[in-house]
């Protein structure tokens, strides 16, 4: 006969929202009462700073930022559906953003990481009407923990960064951790399952997984 042995391990993937809630809780008060603080690279503020002046020549505008915008086709989506609107994309994988479609003339992509451009964007005193999370790499296994955007020290320069948020994802426990932390920062939040169809879609990534009928959770959050 043959044993099965179910090992713990910290690799494991998450096995629900309230398994984490402590440790989940217990980071998101620590990073709220520090500061991040991040060298930022003189690399880092030459691709991101051209971006911030052109954010701030924008004063009629809502100001809309696509996090992890991927190929762009999500910031190119967005743009067009809101002509009135300022939209700027930023990924860090250049292989992606190679592949961008043309962008309309209210949209801008930016190569950068997050964590430098969301301290930019602070110390500039720029403050999106919106910010769209589509899809971030969930990083399940436990020790990644601290990768997963709400567990980031970068979490409440985020969020001050930003007047509502939307996030998109195929984990029901992401969108659920998700929830738990922003509302520990007194945010509000609802979180609907997106029905199956490709009505309503944005990024790349979201494609593939209509087309593979995955289930999709969104997240759309604003400080109480
Ligand atoms: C799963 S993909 C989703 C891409 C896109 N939002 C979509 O839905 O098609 C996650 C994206 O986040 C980007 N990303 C992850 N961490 C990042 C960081 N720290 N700074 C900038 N981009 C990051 C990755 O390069 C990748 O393109």
């Amino acid at each position: 006969m043959v044993k099965v042995m179910v090992i713990e391990s910290e690799n494991s993937v998450a096995p629900s929202a309230g398994a984490d809630a402590e440790r989940i809780r217990a980071l998101v008060a620590k990073h709220c009462q520090s500061q991040y603080r991040l060298p930022i690279s003189a690399t880092m503020e030459a691709a991101i700073l051209p971006a911030l002046e052109q954010v701030l020549r924008q004063p009629e505008r809502r100001l809309v930022l696509d996090a992890g915008c991927g190929t762009g086709a999500s910031t190119a989506a967005i743009a067009t559906q809101h002509p009135d609107a300022f939209v700027i994309g930023v990924d860090r994988s250049q292989a992606r953003l190679r592949r961008a479609p043309a962008m309309p003339p209210n949209a801008l992509l930016v190569r950068a990481r997050l964590e430098e451009f969301w301290l930019l964007v602070q110390r500039a005193g720029i403050v999106f009407d919106k910010t769209f999370l589509l899809y971030p790499n969930p990083y399940p296994k436990h020790r990644q923990i601290k990768r997963r955007w709400y567990c980031h020290p970068i979490f409440p320069v985020l969020l001050a960064t930003t007047c509502a948020l939307e996030l998109r994802t195929t984990e029901e426990w992401y969108a659920n951790d998700f929830c738990l932390a922003i509302e520990q920062c007194r945010w509000e939040c609802s979180c609907q399952l997106l029905p199956p169809t490709d009505a309503d879609v944005l990024s790349t990534f979201e494609r593939k997984y209509v087309a593979r009928r995955q289930q999709r959770w969104k997240v759309c959050a604003q400080p109480r």
